[in-house]
């Protein structure tokens, strides 16, 4: 009986060590700050950019290249202030991950913010050449395209961090994600009767397109900015729905695995868009995470 016992064993640790290398990783509190801080390595890039036409220098980068394809934009008095506070908290988030990391921080990712944007919209409207840094309008839809991923991605991180050094750190940052969130999608709220040229779409209507294309990579949490025709507020103005919540007053809550399939264009598995290379750190999509 022995030897057949001892095959049964070996077959079953094979088994088992198969099931596992398939089973998502359950990530470290560095892994998920790495995590976050790839995600504000884009925002800050894409808002210094924006104002400066340069983004993150090469330490707060942590010797990560510069992002590809940003410009200095073409920007109303009015929102290259508000854009210059977005911008410092961004530069900001990201120094103190980094400076929470200390040397297990990753340096920030191989990162587009130009054509990648260009490609998304493509795929949410099937419209070709948008450039987020033309106008005002246009701007605000590409900083709307990742900001409200970014706050679902914190409150999906935030419950699976252990140290509480970490925890609040991260409780610090999501809710000004939030409130950036909401500036966004109010700015577009007020402009939603303007048509976002050349394309003769409805800022309601574009957002609503980028919205749709979101939930579809992650797993339908998402909402545009006005509330849906099932309120009977189908109006010529409709109501607004500013703040995406799940119908008891909490945001979104989106896996690792959500947030990447967004941010990379649609896999999870298969970096491009923002990040063509994949992120840094163990969060990447290389192995599902939980
Ligand atoms: C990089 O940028 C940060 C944040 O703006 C600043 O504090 C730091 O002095 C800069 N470092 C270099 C080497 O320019
Ligand atoms: C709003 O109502 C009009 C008139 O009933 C209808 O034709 C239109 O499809 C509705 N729009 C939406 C988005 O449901
Ligand atoms: C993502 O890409 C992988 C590898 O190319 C593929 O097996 C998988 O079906 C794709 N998933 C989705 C949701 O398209
Ligand atoms: C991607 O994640 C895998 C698995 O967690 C890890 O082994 C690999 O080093 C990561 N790649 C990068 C570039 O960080």
């Amino acid at each position: 009986m022995a030897p057949k016992l001892t095959a049964v064993a070996a077959c079953c640790l094979a088994f088992l060590a198969a099931r596992s290398a398939l089973a998502a990783i359950s990530p470290s509190d560095a892994d998920i700050l790495n995590f976050a801080m790839n995600l504000e390595c884009l925002e800050a890039e894409y808002y210094s950019t924006a104002i400066n036409g340069y983004g993150l220098n090469s330490s707060t980068l942590g010797g990560g290249p510069q992002a590809t394809g940003g410009l200095k934009a073409n920007l109303s008095p009015d929102l290259i202030r508000i854009t210059t506070e977005l911008a410092n908290d961004e530069i900001n988030h990201v120094a103190d991950l980094r400076a929470h990391l200390g040397s297990a921080a990753v340096p920030c990712p191989t990162m587009d913010i130009g054509s990648s944007f260009t490609q998304i919209i493509n795929k949410a409207l099937g419209i070709d050449g948008f450039f987020p840094y033309n106008t005002d309008t246009n701007f605000l839809l590409g900083a709307f395209l990742f900001e409200d991923v970014g706050v679902t991605a914190f409150h999906g991180a935030i419950p699976q961090v252990t140290q509480k050094a970490n925890l609040e750190l991260l409780a610090g940052i999501a809710p000004v994600e939030a409130y950036h969130a909401a500036i966004l999608r109010t700015l577009l709220y007020q402009k939603g009767l303007d048509m976002v040229v050349p394309y003769n779409i409805r800022v309601f209507d574009f957002v609503q397109g980028l919205s749709n294309l979101r939930g579809k990579a992650g797993d339908g949490k998402d909402q545009g900015i006005v509330a849906p025709p099932a309120d009977g507020r189908n109006t010529s103005y409709p109501f607004a729905n500013l703040i995406p919540q799940d119908g008891t007053g909490k945001v979104f809550k989106r896996t690792p695995d959500e947030v990447l399939a967004i941010v990379y264009g649609g896999n999870s598995t298969e970096p491009g868009a923002w990040y063509p290379m994949g992120m840094n750190g163990a969060i990447n999509g290389s192995v599902a995470t939980s």
